[in-house]
């Protein structure tokens, strides 16, 4: 399989919103990457499901919506109503991960876990084989256009060892800090997917943009 785009709309232009989305629609991007935050999880918030189902009504790509807030639970269906295609939770936010990945699952969404920068993969271990998708921040959440933290390739090769000597259909995105300097190196590690959010909006060329990072 060849590598996947996800834009994230956090670096886009809020104003122009739906000119963003159409540009992500006519690019080679495989997704929509979406960051929910809450304040509580994460120092800072950004949109909620008003915003969601707007996305919803002209994106013409998988919603990859990436949930870094408190007890995810409460919203899961909700967040499937509004179009959310993969539902990826943080680690860091649940007591009870399984139960909330078979939640994720029985909504119809593809179920992703996310592990903050501190967090090591092995916990992932005991649930490697119910998942679609493990996010791996590589940098501290809540802000787009942060420096990518290196330490990221080493955990990368380990989720790949840990997928593959489970057997799990697990893909690996990738999320902060992505650049076209870093995206091959990132790929070569065994990434599947990369988010990218500062790289493809702050870009003069966002389409140009996101076809060198499919093809990097
Ligand atoms: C950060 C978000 C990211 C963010 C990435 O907490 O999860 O998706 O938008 O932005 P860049 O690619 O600019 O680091
Ligand atoms: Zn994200």
């Amino acid at each position: 399989m060849s590598h996947l785009i996800a834009p994230s709309l956090l670096s886009s232009n809020f104003l122009k919103l739906e000119e963003e989305i159409d540009m992500v629609n006519r690019s080679e991007a495989d997704w929509f990457h979406l960051d929910i935050m809450d304040g509580l999880l994460v120092p800072n918030i950004s949109f909620g499901f008003p915003v969601l189902d707007r996305i919803m009504k002209v994106a013409e790509k998988p919603m990859d919506v990436h949930l870094m807030i408190v007890d995810p639970d409460r919203y899961l269906d909700r967040f499937r109503a509004s179009g959310a295609d993969i539902i990826t939770v943080h680690y860091e936010a649940c007591a009870h991960l399984h139960r909330t990945i078979q939640a994720i699952k029985d909504s119809g969404a593809k179920a992703g876990v996310s592990l903050n920068p501190h967090t090591p993969v092995i916990l992932l271990r005991e649930v490697i084989n119910e998942l679609d998708l493990v996010l791996l921040m590589s940098v501290n959440p809540g802000f787009g256009g942060q420096k990518f933290i290196k330490q990221t390739y080493r955990k990368t090769r380990e989720l790949k060892t840990l997928i593959l000597d489970n057997e799990s259909e697990a893909l690996i995105e990738v999320d902060g800090g992505v650049t076209l300097r870093n995206a091959r190196s990132l790929i070569d590690a065994g990434v599947d997917i990369l988010v990218a959010g500062n790289t493809v909006f702050a870009s003069e060329n966002p389409v140009e943009t996101i076809h060198q990072l499919k093809h990097c």
